[in-house]
C-alpha cells in the first residue's frame, strides 16, 4: 500500500510547487532543501548563518543535479527584519519556518538574542506569509514547550509550565500561531521536534547538541561528559523523519489545521545507552573509542525525561517514521566519521 508520503512525493514530483525554507543553511533546513530539490521543487532559502553554515549548502550542492540546484535561490537575510522576510515569502507555496536560535543554554546566557531571533523572528515571517497568503505554514515547534509536566509520554494538550528563555520563545510560537487562526483565519501547523539528529548537525560550539557533540568527542578521542548519572532520556529523532513531517505538514488537509504535532519515534533512551549506541556504530566505522564517560553536574534547565506520543501525527497527518534511533545512528555516524575524522591513524 502506498503511504501517504510516497503519495506526496509522487505529487509534488508531478506538480512542483514553490517552498521558503528558513534556516536553510542549518541542519534541519539543509537536509529539507536535500530533499526538496531532489524532488524538483522550487526552494526559497532565508538564513543569516548565525548558526548555519555556508558548507551545509554546498553540500546539497553536491548531492543533486545542477538543474535541481539551479531550482534554489538563496537570500542571506535576517527574520529580525520583515523586510527580509516579505522578499522571501514572495510568490511561495508552502513556507517551512526553521529558522532560530536553538540551545537551551544559549538561551539562559542571553535570552535577548533568542528572544529576538525566536519571537520578534518568528512573527515578522507569521505577518509576512500572512500577507502573501501562502497555501501553507509550517513550523519548528518544540519539545521543551512540556516543560515541567511530569506526564510520559508527552500529549501534545497537555503542557507544564516552561524551564527555560528557549522554551519559552517556542511556547510563545505556538500561542502567536493560534492568534492568527483566530483573528487573521491563517493557519498553521507546528512540529514539536523532540531532539533530532543526523547529518549536518553541527558537532561544534559550546552548544552543539549531545549526539553530534560525543560523536565528534570519540572520533577526536577527547572526554565525552554526561550532565548526571546518565539516565537522562531522550526521544532522540533521526532527520530523515523530520523531514517527512514536514512534507506531510505542508501538504495537509484542513483538520490538520492550526494545531502541533509531537515528532519523535514514541521510543525512550538514556544518555547511557546513547554513549554506548554511538562507540558501536563509530566502531564499524573504524573508530575505536575505548573511554569511559565522565559524569558531571545535572544542567540547568534540562528537562530529565522525555518521550513522544506520535498518535495525533500518525493519525492527522499520516506520519510513519521510517527510521528508529539505531537505524539513524548508522546512517549518521560515516558522515561524521568521513566529515570529522582527519586523524592519520584513523
Ligand atoms: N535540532 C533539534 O533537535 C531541534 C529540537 C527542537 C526544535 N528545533 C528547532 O528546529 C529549528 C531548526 O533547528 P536546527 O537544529 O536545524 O538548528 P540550526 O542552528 O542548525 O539551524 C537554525 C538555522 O536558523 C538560522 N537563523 C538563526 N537565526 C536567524 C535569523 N535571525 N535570521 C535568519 N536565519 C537565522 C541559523 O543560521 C541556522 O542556519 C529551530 O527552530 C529549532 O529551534 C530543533
Amino acid at each position: 500500500m502506498t503511504t501517504r508520503y510516497e503519495q506526496v512525493q509522487q505529487d509534488l514530483k508531478a506538480n512542483p510547487k514553490t517552498w521558503l525554507v528558513t534556516g536553510v543553511a542549518g541542519f534541519i533546513g539543509s537536509n529539507l532543501l536535500e530533499t526538496l530539490l531532489g524532488l524538483n521543487q522550487t526552494v526559497i532559502g532565508l538564513d543569516n548563518f548565525a548558526t548555519g553554515h555556508q558548507h551545509n549548502l554546498d553540500e546539497v550542492q553536491q548531492t543533486v543535479t545542477a538543474d535541481q540546484w539551479a531550482n534554489f535561490t538563496f537570500i542571506e537575510g535576517d527574520i529580525r527584519s520583515l523586510d527580509d522576510c516579505k522578499k522571501a515569502v514572495t510568490g511561495v507555496d508552502y513556507v517551512l519556518h526553521q529558522a532560530a536560535l536553538g540551545s537551551v543554554p544559549r538561551s539562559i546566557e542571553d535570552p535577548i538574542t533568542t528572544n529576538q531571533a525566536n519571537i520578534d523572528g518568528f512573527l515578522n515571517m507569521l505577518v509576512a506569509a500572512k500577507d502573501e497568503n501562502v497555501a501553507s505554514f509550517t513550523y519548528a515547534a518544540s519539545s521543551s514547550t512540556y516543560g515541567d509536566h511530569p506526564g510520559l509520554p508527552k500529549v501534545e494538550d497537555k503542557i507544564g509550565k516552561p524551564l527555560s528563555p528557549y522554551a519559552v520563545t517556542k511556547y510563545v510560537n505556538e500561542l502567536y500561531a493560534d492568534v492568527f487562526a483566530r483573528t487573521y483565519d491563517f493557519n498553521t501547523i507546528g512540529l514539536r521536534y523532540f531532539n533530532v539528529f543526523g547529518k549536518r548537525q553541527d558537532p561544534n560550539g559550546a552548544y552543539a547538541a549531545v549526539i553530534p557533540k560525543w560523536t565528534a568527542a570519540m572520533i577526536q578521542g577527547e572526554d565525552v561528559f554526561i550532565n548526571g548519572d546518565g539516565e537522562t532520556s531522550r526521544d532522540f529523532c533521526f532527520i530523515e523523519n523530520v523531514v517527512q513531517i514536514n512534507l506531510l505538514a505542508a501538504t495537509a488537509e484542513a483538520e490538520a489545521k492550526n494545531q502541533v504535532f509531537n515528532v519523535a519515534l514514541g521510543d525512550r533512551t538514556t544518555l547511557n545507552t546513547l554513549f554506548d549506541a554511538l562507540k558501536t556504530a563509530l566502531k564499524e566505522c573504524g573508530v575505536n573509542y575505548e573511554s569511559d564517560p565522565v559524569y558531571r553536574d545535572f544542567r540547568a534547565g534540562d528537562v530529565r525525561h522525555s518521550q513522544a506520543d506520535i498518535s495525533k501525527a500518525q493519525e492527522l497527518l499520516g506520519y510513519e517514521p521510517a527510521y528508529r534511533i539505531y537505524d539513524g545512528i548508522g546512517k549518521a555516524m560515516p558522515w561524521y566519521e568521513s566529515t570529522l575524522n582527519t586523524g592519520s591513524d584513523a
